[in-house]
């Protein structure tokens, strides 16, 4: 049977180059920091990036609970979108392992938040409620449907945290998404970030790691918390030479898969059920609702994964399809075919 996986980009399997970069890999104990392939990579991301400093760890969660633990105590209270990763499919680990509260906020539908409302989120001394010390920001926005936070609205919000003494951290789990969407240079969206974590595991293909950057001192905070979670690991030279290979060769290709999703959401919205909202294909996710009077959305996405092309089922009629490297034009094409031919048939 034919499979085309519109899971998610964490699907994507390792390049020849980066196997052969793994084979090829000096490695050495990075729990004592004498792994050279890992600190040569943590260099080049560090620059990447715009930043003084980077660390390679197991995860984007473990990324994100890193640097909310190094940038606020227990006790204090934290804003992101409603929908933010960190708030919605995390197992509640913000306020499980980091003590703090998530002062949530609704998004507008193409994942923006307001400004005004988000500083009237902030509390700094009304003593019955969590002291805001963190702001998040998740660019792209996943569960927006992939779309993308300029420079400009960055370095409004960089400018209300600083206001009130607050750390901006930036969620870019697929912040080369948002670069190349935007035609920009990935450190114009950092610029303006106390910190920041990316995903090399995703649309990069590598097959495990992300990476966490901000000064010197956030990052040398950040070492002990990697420790405390367990996230230290030993000769990960052979998985920062696979971070190179994404970081050399698969940040451009990107724009491709941006295609493919536009390409995918225009079909979807020839097919009986499906209601897009355009504007929130941005780069390589789509956000969809299905309804049909005798298929739910649940059930269409149980139907057509019979048939080997698997998306995911959100909640209530919504679901989400994402395109990557190891789809064509063809996949996409094909996938079209067998949802027509599944909505046709109820
Ligand atoms: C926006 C966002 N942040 C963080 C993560 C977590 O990354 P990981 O799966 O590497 O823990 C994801 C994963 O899908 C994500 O979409």
């Amino acid at each position: 049977m034919r499979i085309v996986d519109l899971r998610s980009d964490t699907v994507t399997t390792p390049t020849l180059k980066m196997r052969q970069a793994m084979k090829d890999a000096e490695v050495g104990d990075d729990g004592f920091g004498e792994d050279p392939t890992t600190n040569r990579f943590e260099r080049m991301a560090a620059e990447r990036l715009g930043k003084e400093d980077a660390l390679f760890v197991p995860s984007g969660t473990m990324g994100n609970l890193i640097a909310i633990m190094v940038h606020a105590k227990p006790g204090d209270g934290l804003i992101c979108d409603t929908k933010a990763h960190i708030n919605t499919m995390v197992a509640g680990n913000t306020s499980a392992l980091t003590g703090t509260t998530i002062c949530p906020l609704d998004a507008d539908e193409t994942g923006h938040l307001n400004l005004e409302e988000l500083e009237s989120l902030i509390n700094l001394d009304d003593i019955r409620f969590p002291r805001t010390s963190l702001i998040v920001l998740e660019n792209t926005n996943n569960l927006a449907g992939g779309t993308v936070v300029t420079p400009v609205e960055t370095a409004e919000i960089y400018k209300i945290a600083r206001k009130y003494g607050l750390r901006l951290h930036l969620d870019g789990a697929r912040i080369f998404n948002s670069a190349i969407f935007q035609g920009v240079d990935v450190a114009e969206l950092t610029r303006d970030c106390d910190s920041v974590m990316f995903c090399l595991s995703k649309g990069l293909a590598s097959p495990v790691g992300s990476i966490i950057a901000g000064t010197k001192e956030f990052i040398k905070e950040a070492r002990r918390r990697r420790k405390m979670l367990g996230g230290s690991m030993r000769q990960t030279g052979i998985l920062a030479a696979c971070g190179m290979v994404s970081l050399e060769e698969m940040t451009d290709r990107l724009a491709e898969d941006h295609d493919n999703a536009r390409y995918l959401a225009n079909g979807l919205q020839e097919i009986e059920g499906f209601d897009i909202k355009l504007k929130t294909v941005q780069t390589n996710i789509v956000c969809f609702r299905y309804e049909l009077p005798n298929l739910s959305c649940r059930e269409f996405v149980e139907n057509v994964g019979k048939k080997g092309v698997y998306v995911v089922y959100l909640e209530k009629n919504h679901g989400r399809m994402v395109t990557h490297k190891d789809l064509n034009r063809s996949d996409v094409d094909y996938a079209l075919e067998v949802f027509k031919k599944t909505a046709s048939e109820c």
